[in-house]
C-alpha cells in the first residue's frame, strides 16, 4: 500500500471510531495536513450527523466549508466531542511531535479543549523516541535570533523555516538533534523560553488514541486500554 493509501485507510477508521459519539449538537475538532483532509472528506458523508467543526487552520478551515461543514470558531462552543489530526510522529505513550504543517499553536489548543484526541497517521511516524523529524517551534518574530541561540545552549540546530508566516502572523524554528528524553521536561522548558508561542511537542497533552495505518490494517493503540486491547485491528 502506499503512504496515501495507509492515511486514506486511518482516516476513514477515524471516522467509524467517532461515529458512536455524534450528537446533533457535537462539535467536532479538526487538525491540519494531507492525513487531516482524507479526514475531512471523509467526515463530509456524515456531515448532517453533528452541529460543525472547530478547525485548527485557515487551510482546514477552508477545506470544512467547501464541503459545507459549519465552521465555528473556538470562542463560540463549549465543548468539543473529540479532535482528530495527523502527526510527524508519535511514540508508544502517544506523545507526539507536531507542527510539520505551521499549525501547531491552533492544534495544541483545540487538542486541550476536546474531550478525546484521535491521531491518525501512516505507520512510518511510530518511532521509539521522539526527536528524529525535526522540533517546529512557533516564535514571535523580533525572539527568532535570540531564541535560537538559547536553543543551540540545549544541544539543538534551529533552522528558520524561511518564507512561512503561521496563522497567528509568528515564525517556524525547525530544531534538529535535540535530545529528548523527557518528552514532558522538554515541552516545557521551550515553552519557558521568552518569544516562545507553543513547540510541536504534544507530551503534556497526549492523543488518547492512535489509529496507525499499516500494510496489514488499521491498528488501533491507546494509552487508556490496557495492553491486551491494543493491536486491534479494523
Ligand atoms: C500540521 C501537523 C500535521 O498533523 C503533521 O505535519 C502531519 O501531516 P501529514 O498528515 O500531512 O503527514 O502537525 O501542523
Amino acid at each position: 500500500m502506499t503512504q496515501y493509501e495507509l492515511k486514506q485507510a486511518v482516516a476513514e477508521a477515524a471516522l467509524k471510531f467517532i461515529k458512536p459519539d455524534l450528537k446533533p449538537e457535537a462539535i467536532i475538532g479538526i487538525g491540519t495536513g494531507s492525513t487531516a483532509n482524507l479526514f475531512i472528506d471523509a467526515l463530509a458523508t456524515v456531515k448532517d450527523s453533528f452541529r460543525g467543526a472547530v478547525a485548527s487552520s485557515e487551510a482546514s478551515a477552508e477545506r470544512l466549508k467547501d464541503h459545507g461543514i459549519p465552521v465555528f470558531e473556538l470562542n463560540e462552543v463549549d465543548s468539543i466531542v473529540v479532535y482528530v489530526d495527523g502527526a510527524d510522529e508519535a511514540n508508544r505513550k502517544l506523545q507526539l511531535i507536531k507542527g510539520g504543517g505551521a499549525a501547531l499553536t491552533q492544534e495544541k489548543i483545540v487538542a486541550q479543549v476536546a474531550k478525546t484526541f484521535v491521531c491518525i497517521a501512516d505507520e512510518s511516524k511510530s518511532v521509539e523516541k521522539l526527536g528524529a523529524f525535526p522540533l517546529p517551534i512557533e516564535v514571535i518574530p523580533m525572539a527568532r535570533s535570540a531564541i535560537a541561540r538559547t536553543l543551540v545552549k540545549m544541544g539543538g540546530r534551529p533552522v528558520y523555516r524561511e518564507g512561512v508566516v503561521t496563522d497567528n502572523g509568528n515564525q517556524i524554528l525547525d530544531v534538529f538533534e535535540l535530545d529528548i528524553k523527557d518528552a514532558e521536561a522538554m515541552e516545557t522548558k521551550i515553552n519557558n523560553i521568552p518569544g516562545v508561542v507553543t513547540n510541536g511537542l504534544f507530551a503534556h497533552r497526549p492523543a488518547d488514541v492512535l489509529l496507525l495505518g499499516t500494510k496489514d490494517g488499521v491498528k488501533k493503540l491507546s494509552v487508556i486500554n490496557t495492553m491486551a486491547e491494543d493491536g486491534e485491528f479494523y
